[in-house]
């Protein structure tokens, strides 16, 4: 083979022999993890200015490149799967979905319409339908249901909040009347419903904050005061979005006092009535547990549902299950059908077409992950993963409660326990920087009534009892450590 004039292709061979090298060098990296510092270690521009400015011209040798990844990619990472990552929320990763992404890669699939992809489109359906029996989600949500709803992947719970609420603008009288829509979310709503809001189109004055009570849950007394008076001054409620499990403190948003607040000034299922979105995108990942349904409480009234596996169930990022209840005001908001896309399946109305479910037109071939994992790891093996990690959360809410220094901010929920030192938000935030520093932990912090907070979030797949017994002694020294200075 010509190693000059090596093409698409012909590659095929030379690859064959390359595959055990990277997976090799995935496993050194996995097996390395323990070892390396959790958090970033160098400094902004540090891999910029090791990367050349120019383009390859002739092709290299591929050992070069496995090479560098080792000594410029591997340096610069965040070590996201290490057991001493608690912060964000998890994004952690399984074998099965790292080999399904691979596999999804070589094949090439692109899915935007049934007809380009049949294998994407009809295993996803199924694989949404798979993942709501699993969580216990309403049975309307599926496609193996007569009626109009489903699931999708969407490639963020960023993306799905945004077509929810292209789904509102759309059944609330269109973009005609996006001047005098209102969309609604809790002061705790994570920042994609306002960014989604503005992407969407509606007026920065119409974008309302609704406020929380004592446990930082949407009040719906307010959200009802709110819309009497938008509907008393002309404004058109479009979308209301609740969340299940509110990024910095896990807050649970009542869904069925707001649908109540609906249900009292629009008609279930009528034209004007908002489209009440729920985000989960983490809680909802703990409902493969039966014992945490409770947390789906009001979900069968709701318009549209999501979570993401990426964060919790190993199925790699990016991974976010939507389900709507009716397809027709998302298809209507997002269905351009041009000449060139056209086709007989679509025509004969019998199949379903993602690309009108989404913004961008392509589509990965994500639900090969979630077969992959669901099939190899098993649901039993994800609920077994989600209890240990609440358990942890428990053990470690337990200790801050017997603490010298530290309280509960919030009283604990899932896998996220949120503290405070009892010397203020000075003294948390250094706390903070100290333990991110050591290498050894990442923590995040956020702030709870202009309080600082340092959330301790459990999720990574190879996190023990030893790791969070450990995690729990580094913040008690850097307490202590920082309340002398
Ligand atoms: C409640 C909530 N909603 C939305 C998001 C955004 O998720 P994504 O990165 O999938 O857009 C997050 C991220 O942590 C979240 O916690």
């Amino acid at each position: 083979m010509d190693r000059d004039r090596l093409t698409l292709a012909d590659a095929a061979e030379e690859y064959r022999r390359w595959t055990p090298e990277v997976l090799g060098a995935l496993l050194e990296y996995l097996d390395a993890i323990p070892e390396l510092p959790v958090g970033p270690s160098v400094e902004p521009g540090w891999l910029l200015e090791r990367l050349p400015s120019d383009p390859p011209g002739a092709p290299e040798d591929f050992a070069g490149v496995l090479e560098d990844l080792r000594e410029l990619i591997r340096p610069a990472l965040v070590n996201w799967q290490a057991p001493g990552f608690h912060g964000y929320f998890p994004a952690n990763t399984s074998w099965p979905a790292a080999l399904a992404d691979f596999m999804a890669a070589g094949l090439g699939q692109q899915g935007m319409v049934w007809a380009t992809s049949p294998a994407a489109t009809e295993l996803e359906m199924r694989m949404l339908d798979w993942v709501a029996r699993l969580c216990g989600l309403p049975e309307h949500f599926r496609h193996d249901h007569s009626g109009p709803g489903g699931g999708v992947i969407q490639d963020s719970a960023s993306s799905g909040t945004l077509v929810a609420l292209l789904a509102g603008r759309e059944r609330c009288g269109g973009r005609p009347a996006l001047a005098d829509q209102v969309v609604y979310h809790s002061v705790e709503a994570h920042s994609s419903v306002i960014k989604g809001a503005r992407v969407a189109g509606f007026a920065e004055e119409h974008i309302r904050a609704v406020p929380t009570d004592e446990d930082l849950a949407m009040r719906p007394d307010e959200l009802a005061r709110m819309l009497d008076a938008d509907l008393a001054s002309g404004l058109v409620p479009a979308a209301v979005v609740a969340t299940i499990g509110t990024t910095s403190t896990m807050a649970v948003d009542p869904v069925p006092g707001i649908v109540d607040v609906l249900d009292g000034r629009f008609d279930p299922g009528g034209p004007t009535r908002p489209w009440l979105h729920v985000d989960a995108a983490m809680a909802g990942a703990a409902t493969i547990c039966p014992e945490h349904r409770h947390l789906l409480e009001g979900v069968e009234r709701v318009d549209s549902y999501l979570f993401n596996p990426h964060k919790w169930w190993g199925i790699t990022f990016d991974c976010t299950t939507m389900w709507v209840a009716d397809r027709a005001p998302v298809i209507d908001a997002l269905s351009i059908t041009p000449p060139y896309l056209r086709n007989e399946a679509t025509e004969s109305g019998a199949v379903v077409d993602f690309r009108d479910w989404q913004v961008p037109l392509g589509r990965r071939f994500r639900a090969l992950k979630v077969w992959f994992v669901l099939r190899a790891i098993g649901p039993g093996a994800i609920a077994d993963m989600v209890r240990h990690h609440c358990a942890e959360a428990d053990w470690l809410a337990a200790r801050v409660e017997s603490s010298e220094h530290w309280d509960l901010a919030v009283p604990h929920r899932l896998n996220l326990v949120c503290i405070r030192h009892r010397a203020g938000s000075d003294t948390t935030r250094a706390a903070a920087a100290e333990l991110n520093a050591s290498g050894k932990v990442l923590l995040t912090v956020t702030e709870v009534a202009g309080e600082a907070v340092l959330r301790l979030s459990v999720g990574s797949p190879s996190v023990a009892h030893d790791d969070v017994v450990r995690l729990w002694s580094l913040v008690q020294e850097a307490g202590a450590g920082a309340y002398i200075q």
